[in-house]
């Protein structure tokens, strides 16, 4: 195995009940939350009065920044920062998904410097400090409850960017999987596609001769692939959302790559300028995406994907491994093709285009060129 660096340090608790202890974790990071929520999920559920009661017992004061989209834009994400600073908060506690959790980590990032948030999304700026994050995490598939990354679109620019740092990683992130009992069936399997791809990207680009970080992989991937059929059909089957919710923190902790390379998500990259130009939800996309680059990568990856035929979806052959993958995202219902979301062939220049700018911003364009985009593109029409 390669020599690695494996550092994560978010307090998890999992469970049913787990957020009675919100409050107290609160307390214990500051007097004064900015309360970042979504587009009202929250409301309608209930658990948003669940959070002002444990803020209000710990004696935690609150402003709140609601309103988040999926796919968080930056000017929603520069108010948060306005606000932040403003009213002095020591604290960013985030309760929703990926997206919600991503724009409060920005947020966190931009109250702590005197540069433009977005600088630190072009490589312009580092950050060096940010004030805490608590997650309440809603519905599974990001992993950004236990990771330090972040994605935001910037509307003016049409880019969706991301990047890792490591005053970011939340200080402690609250898993109940009932929590996500009431995620609707489309958005259950987006989140399930992401987490999947999450792993099997990093499966896919590195060296697969280890066995104990292909034996994690690939118990990740099969637990996905088992359990979220099972969640689309059940909402409320909690051992589903469980496995969901602990497999998709951990396809993105880091845990994955440690010993066999780095993270790599080239799908991801083209991914994000299809929610970029037609805010497509981000598993949707992966959906698209991935199996199109893995035909395009059927040579120059060729033991990984038998590797993965093999050790996910129990078949022999890159063909059927990739047929069993398409069948199970088809059996979620899960968009598989460009025309499908209504992206013709001939947007493909333009996507490639697009996707291109973060290709190069994530050192990946000696590869990922214009040319090879619209060719895995082309494979996914
Ligand atoms: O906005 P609300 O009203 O809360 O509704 C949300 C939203 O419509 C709804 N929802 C969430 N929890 C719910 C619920 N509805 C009912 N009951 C609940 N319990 O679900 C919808 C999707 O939410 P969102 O947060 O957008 O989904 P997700 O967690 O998939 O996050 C997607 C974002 O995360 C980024 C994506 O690019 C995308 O912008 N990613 C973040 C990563 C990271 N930080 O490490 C890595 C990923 O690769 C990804 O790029
Ligand atoms: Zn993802």
């Amino acid at each position: 195995m390669k020599n690695f660096r494996y550092f994560n340090p978010v307090c998890i608790y999992f469970g049913k009940g787990v957020l009675s202890r919100l409050g107290k974790e609160v307390s214990k990071l500051g007097k004064k939350a900015l309360f970042v929520y979504g587009m009202g999920s929250i409301k309608r559920t209930g658990l948003y009065d669940r959070v002002v009661e444990q803020l209000k017992e710990a004696g935690v004061e609150f402003v709140e920044h609601g309103g988040v989209k999926p796919n968080p834009v930056l000017s929603h994400t520069r108010e948060g920062v306005e606000k932040a600073k403003k009213e002095n908060v020591d604290v960013i506690l985030a309760v929703g998904g990926g997206s919600v959790i991503d724009e409060a980590k920005a947020i966190a990032a931009g109250a702590k410097a005197d540069c433009d948030v977005w600088d630190f999304f072009e490589f312009k700026a580092i950050v060096k400090d940010a004030l805490p994050i608590v997650t309440v995490l809603t519905i599974s598939g990001t992993g950004s409850e236990m990771n330090a990354g972040l994605v935001i679109t910037n509307e003016e620019k049409k880019a969706k960017f991301g990047f890792r740092a490591e005053p970011l990683y939340p200080k402690v992130s609250f898993l109940d999987p009932t929590l996500t009992f009431t995620v609707p069936p489309d958005q259950t399997a987006y989140g399930a596609v992401d987490a999947f791809t999450h792993v099997s990207e990093v499966y896919c680009n590195c060296d697969v001769n280890h066995d104990l970080p292909k034996g994690i992989m690939e118990s990740i991937m099969k637990t996905i692939v088992k359990w979220a059929p099972v969640a689309v059909k059940e909402p409320e089957n909690y051992e589903a959302r469980a496995e969901l919710m602990w497999a998709s923190s951990l396809a993105l902790c880091g845990i994955t790559w440690c010993g066999v390379g780095d993270l790599t998500l080239p799908a991801h990259m083209i991914e994000h300028s299809l929610s970029a130009l037609y805010d497509v939800a981000h598993g949707a996309g992966l959906a698209i995406v991935t199996p199109g680059w893995m035909k395009y990568m059927r040579e120059a990856r060729k033991e990984q994907l038998e590797a993965f035929a093999k050790g996910v979806f129990g078949v022999e052959g890159i063909d059927e491994g990739i047929e069993s993958f398409e069948r199970w995202l088809k059996e979620l219902n899960c968009p598989t093709r460009l025309s499908d979301i209504g992206v013709k062939s001939s947007d493909i220049p333009e996507i490639a285009e697009n996707a291109y700018q973060l290709s190069v911003a994530w050192g990946m364009s000696d590869f990922y060129t214009v040319e090879v985009i619209k060719e895995i593109l082309n494979l996914c029409a």
